[in-house]
This record gives C-alpha cells, sequence and structure tokens, in this order.
C-alpha cells in the first residue's frame, strides 16, 4: 500500500527569527532559511514547519497575526517564501506554515473595525458581551499568560471581548459562518502557493462555548470549549485542504493531556486532523515504564487510521536535551532514538539534533512575555555561533552544527543516521509497533517484520537478545 509523505516524514521546526540570519540584522529571516536547504537534506528531513512568517506586531512572536496574507518584512518577502517552497520542492522537501485561527492581533484591520461600534462590519468576527451589573467580567474565563480575566473593556461601546492569551490577542468568534469563510480563504490561498498544510495553533480550542458559561471548578481549562463544534471546525478544515490533488496536512497543536480525549482530533482517522501533537509523550519522563506505558496507550486509545505524531521539544517549552535528559549525551541519543524509530511521524526542533540545552538567559535580555526564551535562542552554526547581534543571546556554543558535523561520534551525526536508516526502512517507516519484553529499565520493541529496537534507560549495563547494552544506550537491532 502506497503510504502518504507525511507518516513516513521527518519534519523539522524551523523557529525563522532564531534559525539563520542572511542579513546580519540580528533576526533569523525566510533567505537564511533559503541557504541551509543543503543543510535540511545532508540532515535528511522531509519537510519544514516554519513558525510564523505572516505580518505581526510581534507581541506574541507572530501569533497575534495582523495580515494573514503577507510575510512579516523583517523575515523578507512574498519572493522569498516562493523561492524557499520551489528550492525545497526541488529537493523533495516540503514546507508547512503555522496558522493562528483562534485570535488575531488587536491591531488586525478585523478588529479595528470591530472595535468602533456594535453594528460595524466586522463586529461579530469577535466575541463581546456587556460586564456584569458591578462592571465586572461576565465570566470567569482566564487568560493563558497572566491568568487574570479573560475578558477587556473598551472605551467605544462599554463591551468586552474575550482573549484567551495577551489582551493583543482577540478571539475570533467560530459560530460566525463569516469568520469561518475568511479562514477558508486563507488557507487556500497559502495551499494555491504550494504550501504542503499547516501546524494548526490552538487546534485544541478553536470554538468557545456559545453561552459563555462559567468553567466548572476541575476543568483543565481556562476558558470553555465547544469540542463538539471545534471538531465540526476540524471536519470543515479537512475538506479544505482534501480538495488539493497532492496531499496537504493539517497538523494539530493540541494541548490536551488525556489520550482517549487526544484521539477525538482525529475523528474517525481520516476526517479531522491528520497528526495531533501528543504532549503526554513529550513530558513523559525518560523511563522504560513511562515512555512504553504513553506508547502503549496512544495505539489503544487511536483509530485504527489514526496516524502518531511525536515530538520532544518545541518553541514553547524547555528543551528535552536539559528537562528530560540533564544535558546527558548518552540520555539525549536515547530520546532521539525512540523519537525517530516510533511508529509515526517524528518532529524535531531546530537543535534537537545537536542536543542543544536550554539557555539561561539574563532577566535585561528577556522578551517573551510568557518566558519561553529560553528556548528560543540563536541556533549555534559554529563555535562563535553564526550570528552578529542576535535578538536574544547565544547560550554556549560547546554543541554546535559546524563541529557535530565532522564528527562521527557526535549526537548530530548519530541523528542523521538514524534519520537515514529511517528512510531506508519499511519496517521504521510504516511497520506495526510491537513491545517487547525486556529486563528492567529496557525499552524494547519491534517494527514491521524484522526491525528491533532497543534502550536501555538505566545506569546498569543490560544483556538483551544477546547483547550488551551500555548504561544509556540505545540500538537498532535486526533480528
Ligand atoms: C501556541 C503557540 O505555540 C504559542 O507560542 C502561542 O503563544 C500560543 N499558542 C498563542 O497563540
Amino acid at each position: 500500500m502506497d503510504q502518504p509523505w507525511w507518516q513516513k516524514a521527518v519534519l523539522y521546526q524551523v523557529y525563522v527569527r532564531s534559525f539563520a540570519d542572511s542579513n546580519g540584522d540580528g533576526v533569523g529571516d525566510l533567505r537564511g532559511v533559503i541557504d541551509k536547504l543543503d543543510y535540511f537534506s545532508w540532515l535528511g528531513v522531509d519537510g519544514l514547519w516554519l513558525s510564523p512568517i505572516t505580518v505581526s506586531p510581534d507581541r506574541d512572536w507572530g501569533y497575534d497575526v495582523a495580515d494573514y496574507r503577507d510575510v512579516q518584512p523583517v523575515f523578507g518577502t512574498m519572493a522569498d517564501l516562493d523561492e524557499l517552497v520551489a528550492k525545497a520542492r526541488d529537493r523533495g522537501m516540503r514546507v508547512v506554515l503555522d496558522l493562528v485561527p483562534n485570535h488575531t492581533s488587536d491591531r488586525h484591520p478585523w478588529f479595528q473595525d470591530a472595535r468602533t461600534s456594535r453594528d460595524t462590519r466586522h463586529r461579530h468576527w469577535y466575541v463581546w458581551a456587556d460586564p456584569r451589573p458591578d462592571g465586572s467580567p461576565p465570566n470567569n474565563w482566564r487568560a493563558s499568560f497572566d491568568k487574570r480575566s479573560a475578558w477587556e473593556p473598551t472605551p467605544e461601546t462599554g463591551q468586552m471581548y474575550l482573549h484567551s492569551f495577551l489582551r493583543e490577542q482577540v478571539d475570533l468568534d467560530w459560530w460566525n459562518e463569516e469568520v469561518r469563510e475568511a479562514i477558508d480563504g486563507v488557507m487556500r490561498f497559502w495551499l494555491d502557493r504550494g504550501i504542503a498544510g499547516f501546524r494548526l495553533d490552538v487546534a485544541h480550542a478553536i470554538v468557545k462555548d456559545r453561552e459563555l458559561r462559567d468553567i466548572p471548578d476541575d476543568y483543565d481549562k481556562d476558558v470553555l470549549v465547544d469540542v463538539d463544534e471545534t471538531f465540526a471546525v476540524l471536519r470543515r478544515w479537512r475538506g479544505v485542504v482534501d480538495a488539493y490533488e497532492e496531499e496537504r496536512i493539517l497538523l494539530g497543536e493540541t494541548w490536551v493531556m488525556d489520550l482517549e480525549r487526544l484521539a477525538g482530533f482525529y475523528g474517525t482517522g481520516k476526517d479531522q486532523l491528520h497528526l495531533a501533537f501528543n504532549f503526554p509523550y513529550t513530558f513523559a519522563p525518560l523511563e522504560a515504564e513511562a515512555l512504553r506505558d504513553v506508547v502503549a496507550r496512544t495505539h489503544d486509545a487511536f483509530p485504527r487510521d489514526a496516524w502518531p505524531v511525536w515530538m520532544l521539544s518545541n518553541h514553547d517549552i524547555p528543551r528535552f536535551s536539559t528537562r528530560a535528559c540533564g544535558g546527558d549525551e548518552r540520555k539525549i541519543r536515547c530520546a532521539l532514538l525512540a523519537l525517530l524509530t516510533l511508529r509515526g511521524t517524528a518532529v524535531l526542533y531546530q537543535g534537537d539534533e545537536i542536543g542543544l540545552e536550554q539557555v539561561d538567559v539574563p532577566p535585561d535580555r528577556i522578551r517573551d512575555i510568557g518566558d519561553r526564551d529560553g528556548c528560543r535562542t540563536p541556533m549555534p552554526w559554529s563555535r562563535d555561533g553564526g550570528w552578529t547581534n542576535p535578538w536574544l543571546p547565544l547560550g554556549t556554543t560547546a554543541r554546535n552544527v559546524e563541529d557535530q558535523r565532522d564528527d562521527p561520534e557526535s549526537i548530530l551525526s548519530f541523528a542523521r543516521d538514524v534519520i537515514a536508516r529511517r528512510r531506508g526502512s519499511e519496517d521504521l517507516q510504516s511497520g506495526p509497533y510491537e513491545r517487547l519484553d525486556a529486563p528492567a529499565g529496557v525499552w524494547a520493541y519491534r517494527r514491521g517484520e524484522s526491525t528491533i529496537v532497543a534502550l536501555n534507560l538505566s545506569d546498569e549495563p543490560v544483556e538483551f537478545e544477546g547483547r550488551r547494552l551500555e548504561p544509556w544506550e540505545g540500538s537498532v537491532l535486526d533480528s
């Protein structure tokens, strides 16, 4: 059976601001990404996911969109993006964009219009409510960053608007058909340019409770989500991308810690998201029992046609090399080996492949409202970094691309070897996952007919299948 490209894929998340700077202004840009296409080919990745590159006042670094249909000037031009997509394609690589449908910037022309009066053209593209008689917000919903009320008063009309994140990120009203049509249009605009799909921001919480009811005490989100209607929107988007001949994907940012609920985002496995990020796996400790358990529960919970996606780090959470591995190279290799050999799509965050660690950003250099700078620092290309006056400080460059590229024993060479192995192996790309019995501390599984992966996640050497595994050694064995 012909397996779709995105199932076999290793995707690479490019945090554009910090990836590669082509013009020396201290901010990464699209030409910088183009300049590194050789690197991606050499590493063997199948596609890139670019963090938001559309126009934004950068209160939340691109996740506050002021124009969905143009490129942020500091990143370059539309021509640069078209060139990147075309050159990537020449090398057999796809480009996926980040799409932020939950909210726009307060500077977006839709909101600039909406706030002026109660009956203006775009008023009901956003969620408005009257304050209570005592002036307090209409319900108990909280905004993600500061956990204060998610409602912001406006002097123009006396009503309050909803913002699940910053007050400069205004939630769109997804009950409004005009909003749905507008975002369909945005998707088609990019798909027509050859984009391979979207990473969907806040995919788990697009549609809010229509009645704006209070969240109950034990609810695990800050705003009340209408899950069924969110699924209906996902089906609608699936229809939009499925209309294109070459298969395009929807990769959802699904912050859902319950795997049964996560499974719901796939629908039947063919009618909602293609891929839904698995945060329970990301946050599981690097221990045999814990990892085995999340993977087993993922497979049990998912519909037969649903395909998992695994990742270790992204631009919102501390880097896995520090968080789960304490910087230990052996552990970093184990985590990468599992990521790249599990049944599912694998997503690397820039720097994961060299074991880049979380950086301690000094207080006077902090730029992010949500304290996430430490995982967004510039990519160290060489011992001197390869940057002039970067917007965030470089951490230590002891782990850098140039040195590791030349060293067959490096983390980077290891990651590249595993990716190459995956590419050449039908077992690893599509074979079923079967957990194998193994000594305590060892996580072992068979993929497909004859590929066995064994990870000794313990401090003691062990014997497995007649082979000695050193502490924190992982290996691919042929059976
Ligand atoms: C998730 C994004 O990854 C994060 O960076 C952003 O702050 C929020 N969504 C809000 O858009």
